[in-house]
């Protein structure tokens, strides 16, 4: 059985060379909103998410390691491939049913999980050395991610929040 309820793709995640050029970009060409860029001490490697409206994010920049060993990368999964391009495709799940339903399909049918899932959120336990759990910077939404036969990384989330105000989540948006 495929999973239910899955509603639409909720946002990207892109790869990009050069993260203040591509929000730059995408702000003045595109007219998208800036709700968070992030990097140490929160996560090792900065990410930005930017919004059309009042979702937390549509797109998030993952910006590429250029120091990193190429030679150690895992090209089987989009979101460590470290070049330029798709990082992950994520769907949205609206009901919380729906995604308990899908996680659980995929934990029965031996489907990996290449992260989560996990609470993507302030409000969620931190553990040291791992910037998935308890980023300061989420949007609180409940995720977890596998890969297609190709290896693009894709997402299954429930539960993103709005950027309305200010918030840790979003400290300093534009609107
Ligand atoms: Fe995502």
């Amino acid at each position: 059985m495929p999973f239910e309820g899955v509603h639409r793709v909720g946002h990207v995640g892109i790869w990009v060379k050069d993260i203040e050029k591509s929000l730059d970009w995408y702000r003045n060409v595109v007219g998208l909103k800036l709700t968070g860029l992030w990097g140490e001490p929160y996560r090792k490697d900065r990410q930005c998410f930017v919004r059309c409206e009042d979702w937390h994010h549509d797109i998030v920049f993952f910006e590429i390691n250029k120091e990193i060993d190429r030679t150690t990368l895992d090209s089987s999964d989009t979101g460590k491939r470290h070049t330029p391009g798709v990082h992950h495709i994520a769907f949205e799940i609206p009901a919380r049913e729906d995604w308990l339903n899908a996680l659980e399909h995929c934990k029965k049918s031996g489907i990996p999980f290449v992260s989560g899932p996990y609470v993507h959120g302030h409000e969620a336990k931190y553990v040291e050395g791992d910037d998935t759990l308890g980023f300061v910077g989420g949007s609180g939404s409940h995720a977890f991610y596998i890969t297609d036969p190709d290896g693009n990384r894709l997402e299954f989330y429930t539960w993103m929040m709005k950027v309305t105000k200010e918030c840790v989540a979003a400290p300093n948006p534009d609107f």
